[in-house]
């Protein structure tokens, strides 16, 4: 009997001859950490994603597993599974998209920041890979802290010599995400009619809800103001709190990553007007990272956006913002070029 590896190589065969006759374009997507909390519903949802004709799933643990059931589903993507540092080479040669939520999560009374230690070293590897195996893969990083992780990523890109800042992407979609929940139920809206662009970082004070830039335009109380700010900034500790040391939000963080990603492959793609917010190398503010809104293209993050008007609440919430933004930003520089 052929093995599963024969007849999945064919089908690709047949499928690229289709797409050579002017079939559907597919792009192939890497998940690094593909059978943690968030990589599961990721794969699950990236299967779905029409735009992903190869979608390869890595882990150090139970990737196999997850694989087999992913791979059922019967969307176009093929998927395929790899299992532990010396199958990285294989997970990332020839991705389009290397999404990245591999590394440890919070626990009650945890920062963000006491994710470093361990996360840090993760990342650093997995970029390694990226500079080596495809170094024009765009990635988008989901590992904590994102405000440090996204530094470190830079610096192993330059190192390595392959960087290009409008490939790498900080995900802060989750702050967006939760924003526009939060916001549509103040306002009594569906949250799909509602916009907020989220500017900063992804960890307290640097969350930074522009709620004077709200779609549909809508104006709050100093109250309310207050409220949104603080619930959208402790988004991330709401659900850590209520998972009770179980881990930190999974299945939204799976829906916003794969928003972002879908994003990131129709601007690949050739769209017009794909707009999203991601913390990016930027020019916006003094310092070298940032995320406000970003156009996303053919080759990345093509054209970042400047913040607009600001009112004098996120004009104070800005510095706070950037005082904490510098020394994470700093972090991570130092612990590759230490
Ligand atoms: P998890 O522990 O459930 O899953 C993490 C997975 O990473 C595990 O399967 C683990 O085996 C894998 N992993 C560990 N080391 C690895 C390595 N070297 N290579 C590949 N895989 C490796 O955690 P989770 O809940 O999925 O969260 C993952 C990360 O995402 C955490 O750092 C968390 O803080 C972060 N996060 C970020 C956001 C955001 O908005 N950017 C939101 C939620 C969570
Ligand atoms: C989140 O915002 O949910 C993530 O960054 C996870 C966390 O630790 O809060």
């Amino acid at each position: 009997h052929p093995s599963n590896h024969q007849m999945e190589e064919s089908s690709i065969l047949r499928r690229a001859s289709c797409r050579a006759k002017g079939g559907a374009p597919g792009f192939k997507v890497a998940i690094l950490g593909a059978a943690g909390g968030i990589g599961q519903p990721l794969a699950v949802l990236m299967k779905m994603n029409p735009l992903v004709s190869v979608l390869h799933l890595y882990d150090v643990v139970n990737s196999p597993g997850v694989t087999a059931d992913v791979s059922h589903m019967d969307t176009g993507a093929v998927v395929r599974g790899f299992l532990g540092q010396q199958q990285l080479e294989g997970a990332l040669t020839g991705m389009d998209i290397v999404i990245i939520p591999a590394g440890i999560p919070r626990k009650p009374g945890m920062t963000r920041d006491d994710l470093f230690k361990i996360n840090a070293g993760i990342v650093r590897t997995l970029c390694e890979g990226i500079a080596k195996c495809c170094p024009n893969a765009l990635v988008n990083l989901i590992s904590n802290p994102v405000n440090s992780t996204v530094p470190i990523a830079a610096e192993v890109f330059k190192k390595a010599g392959t960087y290009d800042p409008k490939r790498l992407l900080g995900v802060t979609m989750l702050d967006v995400v939760r924003a526009n929940t939060f916001v549509a139920e103040v306002l009594g809206l569906d949250p799909r009619e509602v916009d907020v662009p989220v500017v900063g970082g992804h960890s307290g004070v640097t969350i930074l809800p522009l709620l004077s830039q709200v779609k549909p335009p809508c104006s709050f109380t100093p109250e309310e103001t207050e409220y949104l700010t603080n619930r959208i900034q402790n988004g991330g500790t709401e659900v850590v709190e209520a998972k009770a040391g179980t881990g930190s939000a999974t299945l939204s963080m799976a829906y916003a990553a794969a928003k972002f990603a879908d994003a990131c492959l129709r601007g690949l793609r050739g769209d017009a007007g794909v707009v999203e917010c991601s913390f990016v190398a930027s020019q916006v503010t003094e310092l070298p990272f940032f995320a406000s809104k970003v156009r996303l293209g053919r080759t990345g993050a093509e054209e970042i956006y400047q913040l607009g008007p600001l009112n004098e609440y996120e004009r104070v919430g800005l510095e706070k913002a950037k005082k904490e933004l510098a020394g994470s930003i700093h972090k991570g520089v130092s612990f590759i070029r230490a």
